[in-house]
């Protein structure tokens, strides 16, 4: 993550032709949503047939979820193709190319598996992932996502607010800080014995912004389990802060009073701090944090996109900074 690249790689040939396909289905959708064939579907109800119908390669299980009614939860922005999404990755256990993680994550065994909810809680549990799925309504919810390095994504995730998991367990008085532990696997992942990050990854969140019901524990995309890449079989998705906050594969979630150490504050704390929120105004200190290109419409005539504070969330959880300063809370 310390540099911004560019993308090495190319589709296969094979998934040029799905692919073309998933692009025309889209564009006869947006008709249908017009009303141009008459078909009086509202766009939403388009873009939930899109998701569940794009043709592709390697489709895997489905998991569907309901369109969410969280304040905020569904942008109206063009999605981000599938294999976009899906080939373009940070998932450093993996490797460190952007595609290095859907070349290399096969190996990740993704059940049996489980997810312990321990620390400053009444009620600990060791949930299996079937049961943690099955804990709550699946959602469907539209994200935009903005990594570090100054790219961005929309993204239909599936999954439901982490609150309703934090409910069941009761979290104490102390509990201030969740901190999310995610799988270290020599044996399935190739680069943990690598020093580029200390192993296992670990993030942490306040626990009024795991408690925000943007805040998801999310379980698929695009109407389907999630890749491998992308998290399976259970990751967060806090969409106001910086792609890094949203960890990956996630065995255990403690309820702890101090501050986590993350694995990105341990690696840089000049450069990568506890909070980071999504903010225009307060660069990474070597590049400016102003402006992002959206992954899949790069082209080189294409512009950057300004950011927006809190990567446009600032209505919903801005009210949780007020007073903070955000260049030194960064
Ligand atoms: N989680 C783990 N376990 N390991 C990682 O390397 N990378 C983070 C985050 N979660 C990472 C992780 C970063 S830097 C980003 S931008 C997002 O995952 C990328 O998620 P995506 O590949 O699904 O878009």
């Amino acid at each position: 993550m310390h540099f911004l690249k560019d993308r090495g790689f190319a589709l296969p040939s094979s998934e040029i032709t799905p692919h073309a396909v998933y692009e025309g289905r889209r564009d006869l959708l947006k008709l249908l949503a017009a009303g141009a064939a008459g078909a009086g579907l509202s766009s939403w109800a388009a873009r939930d047939a899109l998701a569940q119908t794009a043709p592709r390669p390697n489709k895997l299980a489905a998991l569907t979820g309901a369109r969410s009614t969280v304040a905020g939860a569904m942008t109206m922005e063009k999605l981000t193709p599938y294999q976009d999404v899906t080939t373009y990755n940070n998932f450093y256990e993996f490797g460190t190319d952007k595609a290095d993680p859907a070349r290399n994550a096969h190996t990740l065994k993704t059940r049996p598996w489980t997810v312990s909810v321990e620390g400053e809680v009444k009620k600990p549990k060791v949930y299996d992932i079937d049961e943690l799925l099955k804990l709550s309504a699946q959602e469907e919810r539209i994200y935009r996502m903005r990594c570090v390095e100054g790219w961005s994504m929309v993204i239909p995730w599936v999954g439901y607010s982490l609150s309703e998991l934090i409910k069941k367990v009761e979290p104490t008085s102390k509990a201030k800080y969740v901190e999310f532990v995610t799988l270290v696997d020599p044996k399935t992942m190739p680069y943990v014995g690598s020093r580029v990050l200390e192993w296992p990854y670990v993030e942490g969140l306040r626990i009024d912004e795991a408690m925000h019901p943007l805040t998801l524990l999310s379980f698929g995309l695009y109407g389907e389990v999630l890749p491998n890449q992308n998290g399976a079989p259970v990751r967060a998705v806090v969409p106001w802060k910086y792609g890094f906050k949203s960890g990956k594969s996630i065995v255990k979630i403690r309820f702890v009073e101090k501050e986590p150490r993350t694995s990105w504050v341990k690696a840089g704390p000049a450069e990568y701090g506890f909070y980071s929120n999504v903010n225009p105004k307060v660069d990474h200190p070597r590049w400016s944090q102003a402006t992002e290109r959206r992954i899949g419409e790069d082209g080189l005539f294409q512009k950057k996109r300004p950011t927006l504070m809190f990567n446009g969330y600032e209505a919903q959880v801005g009210q949780m900074y007020a007073g903070m300063d955000l260049a030194k809370h960064f």
